[in-house]
């Protein structure tokens, strides 16, 4: 007899990744344009001869480390494989069948795969009109059955974030019993100050968790390990539901050397708000309505137009964007070049 699936699977739908098209240029997954630091590389290299061993399975020399760097005691890091995994984690970790997980939407668009995966209940509450988290409508929205929110800020696709007075008043707002998960995976590309660090906002409340990665700022998207600041029951109940040596050992001891490059690594992170920046006033000065960014990457929202935009840009113009059919086109910063190319693409649409 064929393996009985759960019947639930069967109307779930599978992430989508940006698509990879030989030759084109890819501006469809938020990944950085440049590679990895030759610090990085070496360290990597290194690590190879090495991999008949099984990873520390905590993680606990890149946990110490990142607790050091965030002044945070050890007990309130955990290390994930991708701050994906740690989103996963965080729901396992708060939800039994029928609790519910409370996102906006748009947002990342894993919240609700991983959701269902887990067998706890979506809620969604649309973002405001201008693409941005509408706060007071998620703090209404919260049931009894509500254990967990994700404020994904900046926001992905939209790349608008919330501002440190307003996401506070959520917070002090947030009945007992309610995780808010902070996800900052961008938070290295912002360039306002107004946005909040939520490392910071969460030293003192134990309602928070900040989850961060290593995929986007640190370059390393292709070795998936990202973390997560939280409370110590919430770190304790994350390393329960860890897969065990989920996150390797190359991807360790590249993190760490990452960490020890942050000046450079994250130096590059100001060129790319500032390319950011540059992209999304030439789209703004040829009419596409492109709400202000955080993060590495723009959001147009074409609605009906997004499928014919994305096929435009890949077919005259070999480059590929992230279409979300009937709403928008997310489209990461790339290298100035890259980028010259996409507005080029962007404007002869428009004629
Ligand atoms: C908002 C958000 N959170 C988390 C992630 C996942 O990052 P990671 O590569 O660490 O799993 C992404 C990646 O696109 C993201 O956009």
């Amino acid at each position: 007899m064929a393996a009985r699936i759960r019947a639930d699977l069967a109307a779930l739908p599978g992430y989508v990744p940006g698509r990879t098209v030989p030759g084109a240029i890819k501006l469809a997954s938020n990944e950085v344009p440049a590679g990895p630091l030759p610090s990085v590389v070496a360290a990597i290299s290194d690590a190879v001869a090495a991999v008949n061993r099984y990873p520390d399975s905590g993680a606990t020399t890149l946990a110490d480390a990142l607790a050091a760097r965030l002044e945070v005691p050890a007990a309130r890091v955990a290390v994930g494989c991708g701050s994906t995994m740690l989103c996963q984690q965080l729901v396992q970790a708060t939800c039994n069948h029928d609790d519910e997980v409370l996102f906006a939407w748009r947002s990342f668009e894993a919240y609700p795969i991983i959701t269902q995966v887990v067998g706890a209940r979506v809620a969604t509450v649309p973002l405001t009109d201008g693409s941005v988290h509408d706060l007071d409508a998620m703090l209404a929205a919260i049931t009894p059955a509500t254990r967990l929110v994700f404020v994904c800020n900046p926001n992905n696709p939209t790349g608008t974030a919330v501002r440190r007075t307003e996401l506070e008043r959520f917070l002090d707002a947030v009945p007992d019993g309610v995780l808010v998960v902070l996800d900052e995976a961008y938070h290295e590309f912002v360039s306002d100050p107004d946005v909040p660090d939520g490392v910071s906002l969460g030293r003192t409340r134990d309602n928070v968790a900040v989850l961060r990665t290593f995929s986007k700022a640190y370059g390393l998207a292709g070795l998936r390990v990202g973390y997560c600041i939280a409370a110590e029951p919430v770190t304790v109940a994350l390393r329960k539901v860890y897969v065990p040596f989920s996150v390797n050992s190359l991807a360790q001891v590249a993190a760490l050397a990452s960490l020890d490059a942050a000046g450079e690594l994250l130096a590059r992170c100001r060129n790319v708000a500032a390319e950011r920046d540059r992209v999304r006033t030439s789209l703004r000065e040829m009419g596409y309505p492109v709400p202000e960014s955080q993060a590495n990457f723009v959001w147009l929202p074409l609605r009906e137009r997004t499928t014919a935009f994305a096929e435009h840009c890949l077919d005259h113009h070999q480059v590929v964007v992230r279409g979300f059919a009937g709403d928008g086109v997310r489209v990461t910063v790339g290298d100035p070049g890259e980028d010259d190319t996409f507005l080029a693409a962007a404007r002869s649409f428009r004629s």
